[in-house]
């Protein structure tokens, strides 16, 4: 199994575990661990035996508290860092996961922090949990997708005025919003969500790549091209081993075995 120096990759029975291991800075994202997720999730993007994702920050502190700030005072050429930036892009290797990815978010979840568990796809909040894009405190804006990603997710008005006073919102408050799904007692943050991995990992391979593919590119589309992808994708699940697999185990009365084909 693959080693790295910023975070834990663990992987079993079809979930991949990935913990942001820099506790002492409240798993703040410097340059190796942007790397470290590059590379892991690169991986994850061709692994055929994982099938979710989750993503937390280790310590009980925090999920992450951003961008790690000390690297901001060293000098910058804009052109560089532009090209940095774009060669460490992380949360565009998510995108190209076929695997819904879960956020676990613990603690404090900030910045960048909350950029990264915008790129997932479903988000779950320990009761104790602060979230923000608060960037504006140090005269930048997101820039790692969040004023993108924010504004899809929960509309304009808030998402601005998230973004422009950078505050700190409660676990409860981001529920209400809609920026996280579920909020869930703090000591049961982890089981919570690995159990809903679990869930997940258990269902038809197929069925599972064709349903975040339909709502993730739909998303991106027109309504008439988005129920034409869906209807596309359901069409080609007609043909697969599995759902006659799926059709015959509930007939029997007995759990499917899924092929994956
Ligand atoms: N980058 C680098 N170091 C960070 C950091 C960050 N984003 N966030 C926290 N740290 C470091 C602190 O400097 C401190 O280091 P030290 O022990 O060497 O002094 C350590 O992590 C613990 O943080 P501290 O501030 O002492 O803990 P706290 O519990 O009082 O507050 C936060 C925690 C998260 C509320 C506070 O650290 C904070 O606001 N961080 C910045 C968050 C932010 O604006 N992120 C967006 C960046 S674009």
């Amino acid at each position: 199994m693959t080693t790295y120096e910023t975070i834990i990759y663990q992987a079993a029975d079809g979930v991949a575990t990935i913990t942001l291991n820099r506790p002492d800075v409240h798993n703040a994202m410097n340059e190796a661990l942007r790397r470290d997720m590059l590379r892991c999730f690169e991986a994850l993007a061709i692994d055929e035996t994982v099938r979710v994702i989750v993503v937390t920050g280790a310590g009980s502190k925090a999920f992450s508290a951003g961008a790690d700030i000390r690297e901001f005072t060293a000098p910058q050429v804009p052109t560089l860092f532009r090209e940095h930036r774009r060669r460490l892009d992380f949360r565009g290797a998510m995108e190209r996961c076929w695997q819904p990815i879960i956020a676990a978010i613990g603690g404090y979840c900030f910045g960048g922090g909350l950029e990264l568990a915008l790129a997932c796809d479903i988000r779950i909040a320990s009761a104790d949990s602060r979230l923000g894009l608060t960037e504006i405190d140090l005269a930048i804006i997101p820039g790692g997708g969040g004023t993108q990603r924010l504004p899809r997710l929960i509309g304009r008005g808030k998402a601005l005025e998230m973004i422009v006073t950078g505050a700190r919102i409660p676990a409860a408050e981001a529920l209400a919003l809609g920026i996280v799904e579920r909020v869930v007692p703090t000591d049961r943050l982890h089981a919570e969500a690995q159990a809903l991995a679990r869930t997940i990992a258990d269902k038809a391979p197929v069925a599972l790549r064709y349903a975040k593919e339909s709502v993730v590119k739909g998303l991106e589309l027109p309504l008439a091209d988005g129920l034409r992808l869906e209807a596309d994708l359901s069409t080609l699940l007609r043909t697969t081993d599995d759902r006659l697999e799926g059709a015959r185990a509930f007939l029997e009365k007995r759990k499917p075995k899924w092929a994956g084909t």
